[in-house]
């Protein structure tokens, strides 16, 4: 555990659903209390003044991406960075694992509906994840790009960007959906062109944020099909004629976003940036071993990877001979928060879960022993 992290957070000990959502920090609660707050007192300061937060948070997430603010764009959430991306590529095939969220699932299927590009499933090995390998494998010369989670959100199999990026060459996009490690997980994100991520999980700082960041190719590649009005070049120039994308990041923009959001966005990246992402990764992969140990030792079928290098903060796991409902049921009665499949459970431990938490799974896994 992190403590000077931890110190930020009331949530309870046995949260272990970090995929699904992550509980906000106290300084989070705080930014976004006190920017509504000053709308209620609005005067002719107070929108412009709330929405400075949106650029200091583009520029905290461009930091933490390796990249800057011309590069970055906040987004109300990964899906729509996805679909941003999907409708952007014109045309040619785009690779994209059948194992993923199907939030990087059906912008593909729209595009492909609307004559644009189309996907090629990938199917990784059950556990495994996108390869170098499997890539090299499917890629033919029709093929224009490469989308993909960072990290799996069923097995939390840590892609090998860099490996990745060196399988499709330089001149096809990389599409990384970064929710499910960004700010947890220290990956090379230069080597993508497009790196999307939500907010509400991993980093901590509720619904409704989020950004992604693209490279000069993906500014060069991806058509701005779904600019609005605040992507555009003379944004407050109502004169009613068509003006051109925002050479940056920026063309992303379809409106204004919550300016109350993004002050809770840039007080989570903030904190992560000050308690540093190798330091928060280490944390979690501590409780991560600790937590396969304690699964394993009470006869548990361990569904992600088990070399540290290969896997982030999700363990998913099946109890043989034991209905998932059922195991639920018991680590709820131990203040246990899973995430719960009909096939699996799943325990995502952030850099604040306490030892204390993997001393509950175990309790609760050893109450249905003989049952
Ligand atoms: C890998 C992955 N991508 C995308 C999403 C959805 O993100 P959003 O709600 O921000 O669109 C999830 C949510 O569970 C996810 O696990």
């Amino acid at each position: 555990m992190l403590t000077s992290y931890a110190a930020h957070f009331d949530t309870p000990a046995g949260y272990l659903d970090f995929a699904r959502f992550g509980p906000p920090s106290r300084d989070a609660v705080a930014a976004t209390a006190r920017a509504m707050e000053e709308t209620a007192r609005a005067d002719h300061t107070t929108v412009d003044g709330l929405m400075r937060a949106e650029d200091t948070a583009r520029e905290a997430a461009a930091r933490l991406a390796g990249t800057d603010a011309a590069h970055t764009v906040l987004l109300p959430n990964a899906s729509t960075g996805v679909f941003h991306a999907a409708l952007g590529v014109r045309d040619g095939v785009v690779l994209v694992p059948r194992s993923d969220f199907p939030a990087n699932h059906y912008p593909w299927r729209r595009s492909a509906h609307l004559g644009r590009a189309t996907p090629r499933w990938l199917d990784p090995e059950p556990g495994g994840g996108v390869t170098p390998e499997l890539v090299r494998a499917t890629l033919t010369d029709d093929v224009v790009a490469l989308s993909v989670s960072a990290v799996d959100f069923r097995t939390g199999f840590r892609a090998d960007l860099t490996a990745l990026r060196e399988a499709i060459g330089p001149d096809r996009l990389l599409i990384v959906d970064a929710i499910q490690g960004f700010g947890v997980a220290d990956l090379p994100w230069s080597a993508a062109d497009v790196v999307i991520a939500g907010g509400q999980k991993w980093l901590r700082a509720g619904w409704s944020t989020g950004f992604a960041t693209l490279s000069d190719r993906a500014l060069e590649h991806l058509e701005p099909v779904l600019t609005g009005w605040t992507g555009v070049e003379h944004v407050g120039l109502f004169d009613g004629a068509e003006h051109p994308p925002a050479p940056d990041a920026r063309r992303w923009s379809i409106t204004n976003l919550s300016p109350v959001t993004a002050a809770s966005f840039t007080a989570a990246l903030e904190l992560v940036e000050r308690h540093t992402v190798p330091a928060i990764e280490a944390a979690i992969e501590l409780r991560i071993t600790e937590l396969t140990e304690a699964v394993t030792a009470h006869g548990g079928h361990i569904l992600s990877p088990t070399t540290p290098s290969h896997r982030a903060g999700i363990l998913s796991f099946t109890l043989p001979d034991h209905d998932p409902a059922l195991v639920a049921k018991a680590l709820h009665a131990e203040g246990v928060t899973p995430t719960v499949r009909t096939d699996s459970l799943r325990l995502s431990p952030h850099a604040s879960t306490p030892p204390e938490a993997t001393e509950r799974v175990a309790t609760a896994l050893s109450s249905l022993r003989g049952r």
